[in-house]
């Protein structure tokens, strides 16, 4: 069998000679369109549960039961995972049969597919057991390409990177860090000629590199490792997928060539090209975990661990001299700076897009709390990847609460016993993160235990008040005390004795506390009464609590300033919670198509619990004023302000925002922060007591102007939008909108917006 695959190309499925002696073996899951082109294909599970023994057993069974005899060519057609497990059962039948690789995702055309590795993981180690098998034929499909969603895009274009940074300066040099964007988030018929003519490349380039070392015997191929030191072990750690890991694997790597003489002009451009590669780690690991995963992969080189680093576009060198302690300093370095790089938004041509939401975060953290407190079975339907939800998520599993994954949601069903921790014991630890909402409503939960528990939480959170909360708590009979220690800060609550009858607060600070104590009638034992010693800020929320307590079986009973908690039966039963689409991402939209985008929003928010929802009615009377000034009161809905005033300047018309009393509590002063920052960038606006005035008609937005976002991710989604009405703008820390809209930079850049580093991508540390 000959060393080098012969390389073809075909336009569609259909255009493939497969021979009488092909037996193709494809990924059930690809595309309808490339399936029916196949010749009676075996199909199968493609991902890591194919890369078993006990998975190719079964293949090998079910190739037998069609031929017993040679000739035979196995067609592997799909991603990386069926690929190395076709070749591995072709390098294994009969000691060998005829290989086609047919790859279908960018990264199987690019890299896995050339190469000769075959490999099936062994229990949760990957690749343990595999053969050196090149296949005869690799068939480049273009029909494949145009089906790959944005995540197997990214994946494919960092090896594709990766590729060009190892041995072609001159196409690295000129590529446009817009166009690797573009290669990711555009529709695949405006981007095809020119991701064709990148893929061309860097398969020349991997399959010279390892023509040269076949067999990975003479070290040439170890180049090919650019980025794999710490991607592999971020890979391994974080659930991350291959080429998103190996994305911080080259951003690490660069700082490395840079402290080793890179030009500050090539490690920008090459920074520019890989940051539209760079998703958010949703787990980032600790750094102890990371070193184990890299030492445990080292094990397999030799002593020494070998690492690739550019010293210049086009120029690997391997060195043993980077201890794996090194690479994970620089990692974790390199995250957070990356991170709170300020980016220039423009939009470059706004693209028609169907924005899908998730559920809306306040909602599915009052159906998580109480789902794990009922006694019946509580099916929530709608997930988030928002940070406040993940974190929550995790906490409520790190108690011990019994909350499974649904392909729609979670399911809780504590029908045959409920999780009770009316007794002492160790300390939990659990983390908030940056959620309001999923910092007090754990504190209050954790009182229904008398272990303690240790809430760890983001310093930002905690500088904000939450004293009134835990006052209520602790003349419960709780103990709540403040921790500030090196690995963090937070808060260490035990719980009472018993729960009292009766719960005073402080509600005018937030809402939240006064929904973090109702919600505790789900799991208390006997009916209380909250005292409101204020009327709540936002009260729409907390008649959100209201609400969702009702439906699943707490009644409850207002009368002046004392609410009544009573549990009926109903907490007994079977239950489904129907979470809404996050009311707040869908704001953005409709801010967005009130500025003229062509942006569709699915699912539409009907009959609404969340306050954002106003968000239509809200924008129509703007844009449809006629006032010399407008007044809106947002008392209601404080959250819209940002993203109402922002309209306002857009479309020129002058508002007064009133009922923003709540505002300046928050943290020190923000109404007035808000209106600084909207001054600085050309739109006239001011503060007054708790009154926010646009003057949309003296606004002349600066192109180019920096918007200080105060690290408030609804701030930094209206700066986006700003840029529909405007050339350029920088916007800082654009990360943090994972706090409520993990997708939000995904949609924006389908639908046109493009973000680069702006400036400097230097160290700022
Ligand atoms: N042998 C090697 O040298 C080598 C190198 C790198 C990675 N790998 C292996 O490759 C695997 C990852 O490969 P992968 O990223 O291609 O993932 P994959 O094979 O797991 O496929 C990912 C998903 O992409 C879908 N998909 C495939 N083609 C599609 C298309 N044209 N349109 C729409 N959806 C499509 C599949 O249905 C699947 O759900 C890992 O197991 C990794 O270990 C091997």
């Amino acid at each position: 069998m000959s060393d080098t695959p012969e390389l073809l190309h075909a336009q569609t499925m259909r255009d493939i000679d497969f021979d009488g002696n092909c037996i193709v073996i494809a990924d059930r899951a690809l595309p309808a369109a490339l399936l029916d082109a196949l010749p009676d294909p075996l199909l199968v599970h493609g991902g890591e549960a194919l890369k078993t023994l006990r998975s190719v057993e079964a293949l090998a069974e079910d190739v037998l039961r069609r031929r017993s005899s040679r000739p035979m060519t196995l067609v592997a057609v799909g991603g990386g995972s069926v690929g190395d497990a076709v070749a591995f059962l072709a390098s294994i039948l009969w000691r060998g049969v005829d290989l086609w690789h047919v790859p279908t995702t960018l990264l199987a055309m690019i890299d896995s597919a050339h190469g000769g590795k075959t490999a099936v993981n062994l229990g949760t180690a990957k690749n343990q057991l595999g053969t050196w098998y090149p296949p005869s034929r690799i068939i480049i499909v273009r029909q494949c390409l145009a089906t790959l969603d944005t995540r197997l895009r990214m994946e494919g274009m960092a090896e594709l990177l990766k590729a060009l940074w190892l041995a072609d300066a001159d196409t690295t040099a000129t590529l446009h860090a817009s166009e690797v964007e573009d290669c990711v988030f555009d529709s695949f018929d405006r981007i095809s000629a020119r991701l064709l003519q990148l893929i061309d490349r860097a398969i020349d380039i991997k399959r010279d590199i390892v023509g040269q070392d076949a067999r990975e015997t003479l070290g040439i191929r170890r180049v090919l490792n650019l980025g794999h030191t710490i991607g592999h072990a971020l890979e391994l750690t974080s659930g991350m997928g291959h080429g998103e890991a190996v994305a911080w694997g080259l951003a690490t790597s660069l700082r490395f060539s840079r402290d080793m003489g890179m030009p500050a002009a090539e490690y920008q451009h090459l920074m520019q090209q890989l940051y539209p590669l760079l998703r958010p780690i949703p787990d980032m690991p600790d750094e102890q975990t990371l070193l184990e995963a890299m030492k445990r992969d080292k094990k397999h080189n030799d002593d020494a661990l070998h690492s690739v680093i550019l010293l210049a576009a086009g120029k690997p060198s391997v060195t043993t001299s980077i201890m794996a302690r090194e690479w994970v300093a620089a990692f974790v370095r390199t995250v957070r700076e990356i991170t709170a790089m300020p980016v220039e938004i423009r939009v470059k041509q706004p693209r028609p897009v169907t924005i899908t939401l998730e559920a809306g975060k306040s909602e599915l953290n009052r159906a998580l709390i109480i789902a794990v407190q009922r006694m019946g079975r509580t099916r929530i339907l709608g997930r988030s990847e928002a940070d406040d939800v993940r974190h929550l998520v995790q906490a409520l599993r790190d108690l011990g609460y019994p909350l499974q994954d649904t392909a729609d949601g979670f399911l809780v069903d504590q029908s045959t016993g409920r999780l009770e921790d009316r007794i002492g014991g160790e300390e939990r630890v659990v983390h908030a993160g940056e959620g309001g909402t999923t910092f007090r409503f754990l504190a209050a939960l954790c009182c229904s235990s008398l272990k303690p528990t240790r809430i760890f939480a983001a310093p930002s959170l905690l500088r904000r008040p939450h004293e009134a909360l835990f006052r209520s708590l602790r003349s419960a009979g709780a103990r709540i005390e403040p921790f500030d220690s090196a690995s963090g800060s937070g808060i260490v609550v035990q719980g009472w004795e018993q729960q009292p009858g009766m719960f005073s607060v402080e509600a005018e600070g937030s809402s939240q506390y006064a929904s973090a104590l109702a919600l505790l009638s789900v799991g208390a034992e006997h009916p209380f009464t909250l005292r409101l010693l204020s009327h709540p800020s936002s009260s729409s929320y907390f008649d959100m609590t209201l609400r969702m307590l009702h439906h699943v079986g707490v009644e409850t009973i207002a009368h002046g300033d004392l609410i009544a908690f009573n549990q009926t039966e109903g907490l007994k039963k079977d239950v489904d919670i129907t979470v809404e689409a996050d009311a707040g991402s869908r704001a953005v939209w409709v801010a967005a198509s009130m500025l003229g985008h062509p942006a569709r929003v699915l699912p539409p928010v009907e009959r609404s619990l969340q306050p954002d929802s106003a968000m239509d009615e809200l924008a129509w009377r703007i844009r449809n004023s006629s006032e010399q000034e407008l007044v809106l009161d947002l008392s209601l809905t404080p959250d819209l302000l940002p993203l109402l005033a922002a309209l306002s300047a857009g479309l020129r018309k002058n508002v007064r925002f009133t009922g923003l009393a709540t505002l300046p509590h928050k943290e020190s002063d923000r109404l007035h922060a808000f209106a600084d920052t909207l001054n600085d960038v050309g739109i006239a606006a001011r503060a007054e007591h708790t009154d926010l005035c646009i003057n949309g008609a003296d606004s002349h937005l600066r192109p180019g102007s920096r918007f200080r976002t105060l690290a408030d991710h609804r701030i930094v989604m209206t700066a986006a939008l700003l840029a529909l009405v405007s050339d350029s703008i920088i916007v800082e820390h654009p990360w943090c909108v994972g706090k409520s809209y993990a997708a939000f930079w995904n949609d924006a850049r389908e639908a046109g917006w493009t973000m680069l580093p702006a400036g400097s991508a230097g160290d700022g540390e």
